[in-house]
């Protein structure tokens, strides 16, 4: 987006102070075990107490493989905390069911930091969506977004809610979640759908999830100094008459000392081609109506906005971890971040790029051709290779 972005920036700083401070969890409760929400005498326990409980059962729920139908598949599957909390399998541009011949139509992205998306709005302001979950921001909190996978039949493909509950309720963990929600939770279906998301996301906020222990991190923190490279890949992404990738993926602490999370959650197109190895546009009919000839509308064809003035827009990802991610874009149709970023460079100096996937509203201000040289474009990939997280510091 070109228009201002302190605003957004502004928001979603004020998103993260909150997190941070309400405590989205902490490894520390790890050791927890099944102290008690109720203990034998049904004391009530703090909130403290229950949100470290919760922390416990949403992490059991993120990586319970029976949570399928079949079982075999859980969220971690496709958010794997090895690849930065994306797909582990790259050799598919998108994400595999667990059924395996059934393929969804977008690249998984990583779930790292996805706590920290400002709720789904449009902002009169700056004539702006902001914000929301999944690609095209069509669940608008995160709550919402837990609710999904289970019943998606391209993922894992529960037939409806009471299955995904009647699992839990067998699961070994059971009797933690009556712990938390009460002797009676298992019977009405519904709520305990949603509690079963609910503790998910306090496994999505909480430090195992959202770490900061980037290489960028600690240099932010004064505790480690970067390579001459990795400055240089640093200072062309900040500037505006170079990379320019700040625009939309801020970079740079706040004015509160809150780190940056490279993303400021606006919509772009940025004239990604189509991916033709996509095996969604080979997918039957139940699964993909239009075959070969399907188009990705993003946020335009998404059902709250539905306007074609956003076709082809999707929402900026974070890029902390994106070392760990490939392949890239909403299809993605990149596998390496050399690749994306003369995509950037040269996508309208260079006929080896194919069209845009949807020609309209494409971003030819800010992308497109940088000037970059070979060198400039190494330095830049070299930068984002210190996003990642679990750096160790050297003593
Ligand atoms: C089959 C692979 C797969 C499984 C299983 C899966 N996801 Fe995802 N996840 C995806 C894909 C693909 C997207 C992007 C979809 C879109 O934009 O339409 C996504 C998006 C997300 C997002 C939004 C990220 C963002 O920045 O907007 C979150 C959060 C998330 N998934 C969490 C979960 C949770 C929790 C579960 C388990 C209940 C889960 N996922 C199961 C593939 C998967
Ligand atoms: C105008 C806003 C904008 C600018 C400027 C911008 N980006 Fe992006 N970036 C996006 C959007 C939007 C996407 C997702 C597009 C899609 O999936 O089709 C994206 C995706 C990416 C991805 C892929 C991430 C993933 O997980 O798939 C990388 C890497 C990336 N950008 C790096 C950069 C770099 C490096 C620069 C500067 C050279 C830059 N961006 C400049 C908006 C921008």
């Amino acid at each position: 987006m070109l228009k201002l972005r302190m605003f957004f920036i502004f928001f979603v700083l004020l998103n993260l102070s909150a997190c941070l401070s309400s405590g989205g969890g902490d490894t520390a409760s790890n050791t927890l075990t099944t102290s008690a929400a109720t203990d034998s005498s049904g004391v009530a326990v703090s909130d403290t107490e229950k949100k470290s409980l919760q922390l416990s059962l949403g992490r059991q729920l993120f990586f319970d493989k029976n949570l399928s139908s079949p079982a075999g598949q859980a969220c971690a599957s496709c958010h794997d905390p090895k690849t930065g909390f994306a797909d582990p399998n790259q050799s598919n541009p998108t994400s595999q069911g667990v059924h395996k011949e059934r393929f969804g139509n977008r690249n998984t992205p990583t779930m790292a930091y996805a706590s920290f998306t400002p709720t789904f709005t449009f902002d009169e302001k700056e004539q702006t969506y902001v914000g929301g979950l999944f690609l095209d921001g069509r669940a608008a909190t995160l709550v919402d977004q837990a609710k999904g996978p289970f019943l998606n039949i391209v993922e894992m493909a529960n037939p409806n809610k009471e299955t995904v509950v009647t699992k839990v309720s067998q699961a070994e963990y059971a009797p933690l979640f009556k712990k938390i929600y009460g002797e009676q939770a298992f019977l009405d279906n519904e709520k305990a759908y949603d509690q079963i998301a609910e503790a998910i996301t306090i496994f999505e906020q909480s430090s195992e999830v959202n770490a900061f222990s980037s290489k960028y991190d600690y240099f932010l923190a004064g505790k480690v100094a970067l390579t001459d490279q990795e400055l240089l890949g640093m200072q062309l992404f900040i500037a505006p008459n170079k990379g320019n990738c700040a625009a939309c993926h801020p970079a740079e602490k706040a004015a509160d000392g809150s780190p940056p999370l490279f993303t400021d959650y606006t919509y772009d197109n940025l004239g990604v081609p189509k991916n033709t190895k996509s095996q969604f546009l080979r997918q039957p009919k139940e699964f993909n109506e239009r075959g070969e000839d399907f188009i990705d509308l993003g946020l335009g064809g998404s059902a709250q906005v539905n306007n074609h003035e956003y076709n082809g827009q999707f929402k900026v990802p974070t890029l902390r971890n994106v070392a760990l991610t490939a392949p890239y874009m909403h299809n993605g149709v990149f596998s390496s971040l050399r690749e994306v970023v003369d995509f950037y460079n040269t996508r309208d100096v260079d006929s080896k790029w194919a069209a845009p996937e949807v020609p309209e509203n494409v971003n030819r201000i800010e992308l497109g051709n940088l000037g970059l040289t070979a060198q400039e474009v190494d330095a830049l990939v070299a930068f984002m290779n210190t996003l990642s997280d679990g750096y160790v510091v050297q003593q």
